[in-house]
């Protein structure tokens, strides 16, 4: 990439797609403007953390029945509090909210809802690993006069108007899609903007890395096992064992599985027994990052469906997720069948 194009700021870079899609409005690029407005005062506490009073637990449980960190505690208000005043949305719905999060009525409303998980890996804040914002973008489908009804929030993931995240590491990155490919932002704290690193992403067709947390094998069923198990071996589309990379922060394993290609697996498992789940949730984690994966040419899979034709039950709903590399993920959905 030329020196020229690496300094498109990324609203230029949102301009530049409004103009050349027909269906664009102005309204989906102002989200996406706010969003990333959010996202700069997320990073710039992340990167503070360890000199603020941000490290550590709230003493909450959320919805999901995890500890509250009170960095997702805070990034969920910067973004409900930026987001609801966009004048794009409708509603929100959150990872730590237990229901539909309503735009006051003082507020101007628009067609969008925006679903997102505040602070992903959030285990890993404490000890300085990369953490991240995921965002999911869904046009509503009841007349506008009405209220949002959890059916305009429980579509299809193939129904996504855009998708994305924001990845808090060495640098802070944003990596999004409007269905027109995948593109990766670098923000540069000195000029406070995300410059253009990457234009339209591709994963390779088979990777060299595989993972997922292997402190779970005695919770998978054979065929999970036996699948996992592949990629040590030679039975796999490399013909050679895999290296085993695993970071516990979706979107830090999911950046590495874009970039370089491989596979990552959150397979169902039987922690819980005769309750076979997976843990990641479909609306605000698997989903976003089903549009990023296919829209770079990789696949998304619960191991049976495109994760991006499933339908939520709820608005919590969880899936096995096994995403990144064509051949690697349509090897371990062969050994699922
Ligand atoms: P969150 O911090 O938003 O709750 O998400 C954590 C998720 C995801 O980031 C990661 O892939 C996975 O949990 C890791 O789970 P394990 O610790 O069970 O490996
Ligand atoms: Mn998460
Ligand atoms: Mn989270």
């Amino acid at each position: 990439m030329s020196q020229q194009q690496r300094q498109i700021t990324v609203t230029e870079h949102l301009l530049l797609h409004q103009k050349q899609s027909p269906t664009a409005t102005g309204m989906f690029t102002q989200l996406l403007y706010d969003l990333i407005l959010a996202a700069k005062l997320i990073s710039r506490n992340v990167t503070k953390a360890g000199l603020l009073d941000v490290l550590g637990e709230t003493g909450e449980i959320n919805v999901q029945g995890e500890d509250v960190q009170k960095l997702d505690a805070y990034a969920n208000r910067i973004i409900i509090h930026r987001m609801q005043r966009s004048g794009a949305l409708c509603a929100m719905a959150s990872e730590e909210n237990a229901d539909i999060i309503p735009i006051p009525e003082r507020f101007t409303h628009g067609d969008y809802i925006l679903i997102f998980d505040p602070l992903d890996g959030s285990s890993n804040i404490d000890v300085n690993i990369n953490v991240g914002t995921i965002f999911s973008i869904l046009r509503r489908i009841s007349p506008p006069e009405q209220d949002v009804t959890q059916s305009d929030v429980l579509q299809p993931g193939y129904k996504q108007m855009g998708a994305g995240y924001v990845m808090y590491g060495p640098s802070t990155m944003l990596v999004y899609t409007t269905g027109q490919g995948v593109h990766a932002f670098t923000l540069d704290p000195s000029v406070g903007e995300f410059l253009l690193s990457q234009n339209n992403m591709q994963i390779p067709e088979t990777g060299r890395t595989y993972s997922v947390n292997e402190g779970n094998v005695t919770f998978w069923d054979e065929k999970t096992a036996k699948a996992v198990q592949s990629f040590k071996g030679t039975d796999n589309p490399r013909g050679k064992p895999y290296t085993h990379r695993y970071v516990g922060s979706l979107v830090a394993d999911f950046h590495r599985t874009l970039l370089k290609g491989g596979i990552f697996m959150y397979p169902m498992d039987y922690k819980i027994p005769d309750h076979p789940r997976g843990k990641l949730r479909l609306l605000c984690e698997a989903s976003p990052m089903a549009m990023l994966a296919e829209q770079a040419g990789g696949v998304a899979s619960d191991g049976h469906r495109r994760i991006l034709e499933i339908v939520p039950d709820t608005l919590h709903t969880r899936v096995p997720l096994f995403i990144g590399s064509k051949n690697d993920v349509e090897h371990v959905m062969e050994i699922l069948k």
